[in-house]
């Protein structure tokens, strides 16, 4: 077939410009570097109507050759040349946006590894504990899941004596292992006499549990610090005066104490122990801090410490109510959530 006989091939002005602009239409609408690479065959390569022109271009008499040629020449270069220009454009325009993308600040603040912080409840524990070590008292500890002899028996509550069933107690199965979660911490009062000898000068820090639900106020699974000396001549006045100056290096100097006749099972006699000092929170007053008293004959006896050679003093705090009345904090759903923003507020970098 000669090129005078196919219409696709015949070397016109016009065949030629309709072919060179499909090719830069095409060009032009090439979206990215892939889609230029896709077209290239069918506009610009072996496959394009501009090749096939010039393939054509054999069959031209002699005479037009040299016109036919520079037409068909002239287009495909022009062609070529919008093609390679629109490919670097293309090729440096995705250079700079992986460029871009890939940018590295060296600016930035590097990101840190969270490396966590104490909790304020623990660092409350901490310095309730460093003012007795700081007496000379030692720490003592004791278990979670305690013996029913330890929480209640030994601590004088009797078998069917109201005070156990005032204290919420989640009892642990099977019942005949006796066993609690403790009610208190009170139960190392127990385990420390039974272990040591007088003098005993012992802080018991711990986590203790309740049948509460958590309430702005209440937590089932809360903290308490448990004091216990056990020495001989130890008075009433001995009690006051530790609280006295535990009150003052927990809260200020200007901390009083003031103690109120009560009724607890292992001590006799019993007190409430309140503490005022002028910088509370709602203004200076007097604020309920724990239980207090001498430690009951029948408990120096079950831990097997003479009552005529001996005697003790004890107390017991909940840590949560100091951190609360101590540092302004209104409701206990703060303390046990574990929102980071809490201890932050208490200078914490988490
Ligand atoms: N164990 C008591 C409670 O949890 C607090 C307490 C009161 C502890 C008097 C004592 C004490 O050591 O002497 O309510």
């Amino acid at each position: 077939m000669s090129a005078a006989e196919n219409p696709a091939t015949q070397i016109s002005e016009s065949a030629v410009s309709e072919a060179l602009s499909a090719a830069l239409a095409a060009i032009a609408a090439a979206p990215d570097a892939a889609g230029l690479k896709a077209i290239r065959n069918a506009h610009v390569g072996e496959a394009s109507p501009l090749a096939a022109l010039n393939a054509a271009l054999k069959d031209v008499p002699n005479d037009q050759k040299a016109a036919a040629g520079k037409l068909v020449g002239q287009a495909r270069a022009q062609a070529n040349q919008a093609y390679a220009a629109r490919e670097t454009e293309m090729v440096a325009a995705e250079q700079t946006a992986q460029l871009a993308a890939e940018s590295v600040d060296v600016t930035a603040a590097a990101s840190r590894t969270r490396i966590g912080a104490r909790h304020p409840l623990m660092l409350l524990q901490e310095s309730v504990c460093d003012a007795f070590v700081g007496m000379g008292w030692e720490i003592a500890e004791g278990p979670e899941l305690e013996s029913e002899w330890y929480n209640f028996d030994a601590l004088n509550f009797d078998e069917d004596h109201p005070a156990r069933a005032m204290q919420d107690t989640f009892f642990v199965e099977p019942p005949e292992a006796h066993l609690v979660l403790r009610t208190h911490t009170s139960p190392v009062q127990v385990r420390t006499m039974l272990t040591r000898k007088p003098p005993i000068y012992i802080i018991a820090p711990g986590r203790v549990y309740r049948t509460d639900e958590l309430d702005a106020t209440h937590t089932p699974v809360f903290t308490q610090f448990e004091g216990l000396a056990v020495d001989k001549g130890l008075t009433m006045a001995h009690l006051r005066g530790t609280l006295e100056h535990a009150a003052r290096l927990m809260f200020g100097e200007g901390a009083k104490i003031r103690l109120r006749p009560n009724y607890f099972p292992f001590t006799e006699p019993s007190a409430e122990l309140d503490v005022w000092h002028p910088t509370f929170t709602g203004g200076a007053r007097w604020i309920e801090w724990g239980g207090c008293g001498m430690v009951n004959a029948n408990v120096l006896r079950s831990a097997g410490i003479d009552p005529e050679v001996y005697s003790g003093f004890a107390f017991g705090m909940g840590v949560e109510r100091t951190l609360m009345f101590r540092n302004g904090v209104h409701d206990m759903h703060d303390m046990v959530e574990g929102d980071v923003r809490f201890s932050q507020q208490f200078g914490m970098v988490v």
